[in-house]
C-alpha cells in the first residue's frame, strides 16, 4: 500500500482535526475539504468523526484520483464524495449535490508536494521544465503567457505583491527587455535572468528566483481571487455552529482570510455606540486566538509549515440578511480588499497595463 504521507506530510494535522471534528461529530455532519490534496486531513477527519461524510474537491485531476484511492485504502469510500472542480465552485457543488447546509468547510491552500515534485508542470525553480505552472491544465493562462504578455508595470506588481520581492522592478525590467529577443520559456531561463539581475548582496535564503516562482504560480493560478470568492461561499452554506477553517502560507491569503473572517467576528457598528443591534452582532466566534503558527518542532518534521497561518471560526448565530446579501455580492466578485490594495499599491491600473 501506498504510504502517502512520504508524498506529503499534512500541516498542522493534529490542529487542523482539533477545529474541525467537533463541528462533524454527530452522525450526518458533513465536511467540505476544499483542497483535498492527497486527502492526508481529510482521512484523519473523517477517522476523528466516524458518523461525518467528506466532499473532497481538488483542480488537480491526478489529486483527485490518488486521494480517492486512498479513501478506499482506508475504508472510507463510502464516506467520501469526489469532485474535480476549482473551489470557488464551492455553491454551485453543493447545488449539484443537493447539500443546502454543511457543518464544517476545510481549506488548505496551496501546492501539494506532489505538485511541487512534477517537474513537468514547472512549478518548481529547482528543476528545468517548461513554464507553466497551471493547477488545471484545461485552462488558457500559463507563466510563459504571463511572461510573454503581461507589461512591465503589472509584471512588477505582481513579483512585488505575490512575491514580496525586492527586486521587482528590475526583474521585470530585464524580462521585457529581453523577451522579443529570447521568449521566456523554461524555469532554467527564468532562473538565470533573476540570478543576473538580484545582486549578490541580496540575496534571500536559497534559490534567488524562488519568490519569482511563487508570484507567477499566484497569478497563474488567480489563487487570491479564488480565494476571496470561496470564502463567503463557505459561510452562506454553513449550519449553526458550523466551522470554516483555513491554512494560508502567503500573507496576502492570510489577509484575505483575516479580513472575511473579522466581518463576522466583530459588531457591526460605530464604535461607542451604546446599544448593539441585532442584525449588527457578531456571527462568528474566533477558534484561534489570531492565526496559529507551526513550532519548531513541527517546521523541522515538515518544512512546509514554516509559513503557515491558520485560522478557524464557528457560526454561532445565523448571519444576518444584510450581512448575506454582501456576502452573496462578495461571492461573485473577483476583486477583494488585499488584491485591490496590492494593485492601488503598485501601478492601480488593469491586468494587462
Ligand atoms: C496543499 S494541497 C492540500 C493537501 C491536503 N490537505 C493533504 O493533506 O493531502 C492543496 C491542494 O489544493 C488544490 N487546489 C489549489 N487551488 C485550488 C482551487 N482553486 N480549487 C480546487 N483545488 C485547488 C491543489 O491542486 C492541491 O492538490
Amino acid at each position: 500500500m501506498t504510504d502517502y504521507s512520504m508524498i506529503h506530510k499534512p500541516v498542522l494535522l493534529e490542529e487542523c482535526v482539533d477545529l474541525v471534528a467537533p463541528a462533524v461529530s454527530r452522525a450526518g455532519g458533513i465536511v467540505v475539504d476544499c483542497t483535498l490534496g492527497l486527502a492526508g486531513h481529510a482521512t484523519a477527519f473523517l477517522a476523528a468523526a466516524p458518523g461525518a461524510h467528506l466532499i473532497g474537491i481538488d483542480r488537480d485531476a491526478e489529486a483527485l484520483a490518488m486521494a480517492t484511492q486512498r479513501m478506499r485504502d482506508a475504508g472510507f469510500a463510502e464516506r467520501f464524495t469526489p469532485v474535480h472542480a476549482a473551489f470557488d465552485e464551492l455553491s454551485d457543488v453543493l447545488d449539484g449535490l443537493h447539500i443546502r447546509h454543511v457543518n464544517a468547510v476545510f481549506m488548505d491552500l496551496g501546492l501539494s508536494s506532489l505538485q511541487i515534485d512534477e517537474n513537468e508542470r514547472g512549478f518548481s525553480y529547482a528543476h528545468d521544465a517548461p513554464l507553466d505552472m497551471r493547477m488545471d491544465t484545461s485552462q488558457e493562462l500559463t507563466a510563459e503567457r504571463v511572461l510573454a504578455e503581461y507589461g512591465e508595470r503589472d509584471l512588477e506588481r505582481i513579483f512585488r505583491s505575490y512575491g514580496e520581492e525586492r527586486f521587482s522592478r528590475p526583474i521585470a525590467r530585464e524580462i521585457v527587455r529581453r523577451r522579443a529577443a529570447d521568449p521566456l520559456a523554461t524555469s532554467h531561463q527564468l532562473n538565470a535572468l533573476v540570478d543576473g539581475v538580484v545582486p549578490q548582496a541580496h540575496r534571500p535564503a536559497g534559490n534567488p528566483a524562488k519568490r519569482v516562482f511563487q508570484a507567477l504560480r499566484i497569478e497563474v493560478n488567480g489563487e487570491l481571487d479564488k480565494l476571496a470568492r470561496t470564502l463567503p461561499q463557505a459561510a452562506l452554506h454553513l449550519a449553526p455552529y458550523g466551522r470554516i477553517v483555513v491554512e494560508s502560507y502567503h500573507s496576502l491569503e492570510d489577509r484575505t482570510v483575516k479580513t472575511f473572517m473579522n466581518q463576522g467576528l466583530h459588531a457591526d457598528v460605530p464604535a461607542g455606540l451604546p446599544v448593539v443591534p441585532d442584525d449588527a452582532q457578531p456571527f462568528f466566534r474566533a477558534l484561534t486566538r489570531g492565526a496559529l503558527k507551526a513550532d519548531d518542532e513541527q517546521i523541522a518534521a515538515n518544512p512546509r509549515s514554516a509559513s503557515v497561518r491558520l485560522r478557524g471560526v464557528e457560526l454561532i448565530r445565523p448571519i444576518p440578511p444584510r450581512f448575506r446579501r454582501r456576502l452573496g455580492d462578495m461571492a461573485k466578485d473577483a476583486v477583494r480588499d488585499a488584491a485591490q490594495e496590492a494593485r492601488h499599491g503598485a501601478d492601480g491600473k488593469g491586468r494587462r497595463g
